[in-house]
């Protein structure tokens, strides 16, 4: 089999890549190791910038998210008992976050790509990819029904995510992997139950972090900061619901988290990762391959969006021009927004968590953090311009 551009991974990275390499004519074949109904239904963030919102409804992608999502124009920070607001609009000049479930992103996206007829291959193996520093790369795999196969390409997109194979293929010393880890989890609930807020509300409390967020007007999500080798069992629900309300509680009673029955359940580790550059040959990595961040401000799956624009405008250009520029320059013109990212996800995360080795210094320095950044309108707006997402390049 022949395509244009090969792409592992049917996650918003690969799904979206091959929706505008379509709308601009360019072929593509995605490989999934996954079946359609576990990729659909896997749970993650929910939070998407302003130009991601935008993105998606240029390209057709909007209906139901212009129906079903939530648009917030601001977000609480809540510290010592009180509740303060940073309002998105005002400071940012009327931008807004749409909340709006990842996995309710992927399921328009492969409803996009399959009414286009384009090819999203589930349940393959093996998946391995070849001669990347040459100009006919290809892709191996055994198909769903356990035969052989290879995927001829002119460029391979790895949107595989952190644990996929496409970035542990390059030759050791090509790409450069940094990292930090942090010493906490996020146990994560979804519910039965609504929202008890308008607006998410990111809380520090001196038993650790806690955040309230919300899929629809039926349904809330939440995390609480834990240790991170936390065993759900020693969680169970009502644990959970009073530790959320506790960490959350305003000093004059006012507030109470709506609990219900929980539909979902789980752990995820901290970290932040970059590999630089982004690119090694014909292999272009995209998303979670490239890159991950902590979950604190929501910027996973928008700068996996970010990446694939940048790519499928390089792609779009090489195509209608021959010229690589476009393609040259993607690890930078990526980079630099993934490390502004980095940043301000780190920031967020260091802000409004407990950390194990935590003296009264380093307490003082987070708590005025906090007071600066609600009580001054140019913190406030760096808060909020980086929460709605900076514009693209
Ligand atoms: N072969 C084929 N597919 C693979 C392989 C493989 N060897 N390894 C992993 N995959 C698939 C996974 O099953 C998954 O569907 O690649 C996909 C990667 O998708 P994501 O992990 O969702 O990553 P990405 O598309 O980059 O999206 C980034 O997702 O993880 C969140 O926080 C992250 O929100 C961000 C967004
Ligand atoms: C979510 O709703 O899942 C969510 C919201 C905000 C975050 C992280 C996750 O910072």
């Amino acid at each position: 089999m022949r395509t244009q551009v090969g792409i592992v991974g049917a996650g918003p990275a690969g799904l979206l890549l091959s929706h505008l390499l379509d709308l601009q004519g360019i072929e593509s074949v995605v490989l999934e190791s996954r079946s359609r109904s576990y990729v659909e239904a896997r749970v993650r963030a929910g939070v998407l910038e302003h130009g991601t919102v935008e993105l998606l409804r240029e390209t057709g992608l909007g209906d139901r998210l212009v129906r079903e999502g939530l648009r917030h124009e601001g977000v609480e920070l809540r510290f010592d008992g009180r509740g303060h607001r940073i309002d998105f609009a005002e400071l940012t000049g009327g931008r807004s976050i749409t909340v709006y479930g990842q996995q309710e992103v992927v399921k328009d996206l492969v409803a996009a790509r399959v009414a286009a007829g384009g090819a999203v291959l589930f349940e393959v193996s093996e998946v391995a990819v070849h001669d990347l520093d040459g100009d006919r790369p290809s892709i191996s795999y055994v198909d769903a029904a356990g035969n052989a196969q290879t995927l001829e390409c002119d460029v391979i997109a790895g949107c595989d995510g952190f644990h996929g194979i496409c970035r542990p293929s390059v030759p050791a010393g090509a790409l450069s992997m940094l990292e930090r880890v942090y010493p906490f989890a996020w146990l994560g609930i979804l519910a039965e139950t609504p929202p008890s807020s308008h607006e998410l509300i990111y809380t520090n409390s001196d038993r650790g972090f806690a955040l309230h967020s919300m899929r629809s007007p039926q349904v809330t999500r939440n995390y609480l900061q834990v240790p991170p080798d936390t065993r759900l069992d020693d969680w169970p629900d009502d644990r959970i619901w009073t530790e959320l309300q506790t960490r959350m509680e305003l000093a004059d009673g006012g507030f109470t988290l709506a609990a219900g029955p929980l539909i979902e359940k789980s752990v995820t580790a901290m970290r932040s990762f970059v590999v630089e550059p982004m690119q090694y040959g014909r292999l272009f990595l995209a998303g979670d391959s490239a890159h991950i961040v902590p979950p604190t401000g929501a910027k996973g799956l928008n700068l996996a969006v970010a990446d694939v624009r940048a790519l499928s405008r390089a792609l779009g250009t090489f195509y209608s021009t021959g010229s690589t520029e476009g393609l040259d320059a993607y690890s930078e013109t990526c980079l630099r927004r993934v490390w502004r990212v980095q940043h301000f996800s780190g920031w967020m995360t260091s802000m409004l968590h407990r950390f194990p080795d935590d003296d009264r210094f380093s307490g003082g320095i987070q708590r005025s953090q906090l007071r600066y950044t609600v009580s001054s309108r140019a913190a406030a707006t760096t808060l909020a311009e980086n929460y709605v997402g900076l514009p693209f390049d």
